[in-house]
């Protein structure tokens, strides 16, 4: 186990699922620690992508109705390609298998998979050989209701939620686009043989927002506030750029605005949770590796002792998923989007022609007239109807044409989705990560997690310099104190004052309060910076003042006492 894994699982961030049976690939815990992180990155997104956004938040089942599943495409493309040893009946992921054995990257389409095992004589780890490659769904499949019961399947992503919701939503946002509708739960996917820990999980927590916009309005207002921000870009031909937003933009590496407005967006979001910015870099999809719903996405990637790891998908889904639950579910999924003024369209009406109608369809005859004015009279030599069923050629025989002048308010439209989709498990990882550091304090090696305050998950720390009265229950005091305030506390009193200066400074906690001999002289007690080890006094009475300024800003201590150390 590496370093940070062993101090993750040894301090209560991270726990194997399962643990006392053996554990299961793809499954974690959130200890006590790693919870609180998580819950706190997932809040800051919120202030990003629901609270500063024309958008609202929803909360949809986690098992979907197979219907869903059939019309987003999942059930017949979300697959991978698996290879399964002949002798030890092992299953792997053919993509992985083949970069780990022969360094290579191969397509993920059973030819290629098949293709190559053939040209490297591919053998299982167990020497075995492999059948046949075949693609694997997914999907974890389950049964809603007793009996032979109706076909579910746990979702592989929040998204399906929103979109079969589509026409409440809009109702909701009073048919005024853009509006976006966002999402944080749990998603699964029945990954074939994940072996990376926390990086490939088979239950896993997304935030998404989905924005819908007009198809020929993809800008967004805000824009401006990162069009100046330098990004990292890697495009899908691999050519890197360090450019700003509004030059990529107007160069066409990124396609749109609203894909750049959230690249920056995101970019913001992943600083102000911890991730370096020279750790993070932002890779086009090429045309081969797009999901089936996208024509555009754009990764936010971290450097991690993973190697660069997607952390966030931002994609263009343009109208893919609205269409198809449109056609699948029968209803409207469109908005009407009037136009500035009304316009006066010229176009060409089909009139029926009884007296020929009449004696050739009999009693179809009427049925056959209305189809024939509510034709569409743009191809209007010959046309075809269905009547009951039936297909019917008709020419103009049947039909006049008259060009009528009408007046059109507007025009019906199925917006389009961009979706900046975020894997918040990978990303808490990483920001621990980024956070884990080593130092030496007084001549002794000290191992420090850096957070940035907002995401600690012990806010503050309260040691009584000794472990006696009276130092304990003043230190209790000042825990109440603070708790009342929801201010995340801890107490500790075991062990030498230095020693949990160290194990506050592994968690994270950015402050340490020590009540100590002085204090019961004048009613002070010290902070201590994690990061500095600086120690400033206060005051009792200014201390949750100065500790609620300090945990919202990333502001100095010594700004608000006395340095003594
Ligand atoms: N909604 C995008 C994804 O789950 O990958």
């Amino acid at each position: 186990m590496s370093d940070i894994m062993e101090m993750l699982v040894r301090r209560g961030f991270l726990w194997q699922s399962f643990e006392i049976y053996g554990g299961m690939a793809g499954f974690i815990d959130y200890a006590p620690l790693g919870n609180n992180l998580r819950r706190k990155i997932e809040n800051i997104w919120r202030k990003y992508f629901v609270i500063n956004e024309r958008a609202a938040e929803i909360d949809t089942p986690t098992i979907g109705i197979e219907e869903v599943f059939i019309a987003s495409g999942h059930a017949t493309s979300f697959t991978d390609v698996a290879i399964e040893c002949e002798d030890c009946g092992r299953v792997y992921r053919a993509d992985h298998y083949v970069k780990e054995k022969l360094g290579i990257e191969v397509d993920e389409t059973v030819e290629a998979v098949k293709e190559v095992m053939e040209v490297y004589d591919l053998k299982c780890e167990c020497g075995g050989r492999f059948k046949e490659p075949a693609p694997m769904n997914l999907m974890f499949s389950t049964k809603i209701g007793p009996g032979k019961g109706k076909n579910g399947y746990l979702r592989p992503e929040t998204a399906q939620g929103m979109f079969v919701d589509f026409k409440r939503l809009a109702g909701y946002f009073r048919e005024k686009l853009p509006f976006g509708v966002a999402q944080i739960g749990r998603a699964y996917r029945n990954e074939i043989s994940p072996r990376q820990g926390v990086v490939r999980l088979r239950e896993f927590n997304q935030a998404e927002l989905e924005y819908f916009v007009h198809p020929a309005e993809k800008t967004h207002p805000e824009f401006p506030t990162v069009a100046g921000d330098r990004v990292k870009l890697v495009d899908k031909f691999d050519t890197e750029h360090e450019i700003t937003l509004s030059e990529a933009v107007e160069k066409g590496i990124i396609a749109n605005q609203i894909l750049g407005y959230f690249i920056g967006k995101t970019r913001r979001f992943l600083l102000e949770i911890g991730i370096k910015d020279d750790k993070l870099r932002f890779r086009q999809h090429k045309d081969d590796e797009r999901a089936h719903y996208a024509t555009d996405c754009w990764d936010a990637e971290v450097e991690t002792s993973y190697g660069w790891i997607e952390v966030v998908g931002i994609a263009d889904r343009t109208d893919y998923d609205l269409r198809r639950h449109s056609a699948y579910s029968g209803e409207d999924l469109t908005i009407f989007v009037p136009y500035a003024q009304p316009v006066k369209v010229k176009r060409k009406k089909l009139v029926p022609k009884m007296n020929k109608i009449g004696p050739t369809f009999k009693e179809k005859a009427k049925k056959v007239a209305e189809a024939i004015s509510d034709f569409d009279g743009e191809q209007a030599d010959e046309i075809e109807i269905v009547i009951d069923g039936e297909r019917i050629k008709l020419n103009r025989e049947f039909f006049d044409v008259e060009e009528v002048e009408e007046e059109v308010a507007g025009e019906k439209i199925v917006p389009h989705v961009i979706e900046p989709s975020f894997g918040l498990d990978r990303i808490s990882y990483a920001v621990l990560e980024h956070a884990f550091d080593r130092d030496v304090v007084d001549g002794e090696e000290r191992r420090v997690l850096r957070l940035k305050r907002s995401v600690s998950p012990i806010e503050v720390a309260v040691l009584p310099l000794l472990s006696r009265e009276p130092f304990e229950s003043k230190a209790q005091e000042i825990v109440s104190l603070l708790r009342t305030e929801g201010i995340i506390t801890e107490y500790d009193d075991s062990g030498s004052i230095g020693r949990r200066y160290r194990r506050f400074d592994e968690i994270g906690t950015p402050f340490c309060i020590t009540v100590d001999h002085q204090t019961f002289e004048d009613e002070t007690v010290t902070i201590r910076d994690r990061d500095t080890t600086r120690q400033v006094r206060v005051k009792i009475g200014d201390l949750l003042a100065i500790l609620k300024e300090l945990l919202k800003s990333e502001r100095d201590i010594t700004e608000f006492g006395e340095v003594f150390r």
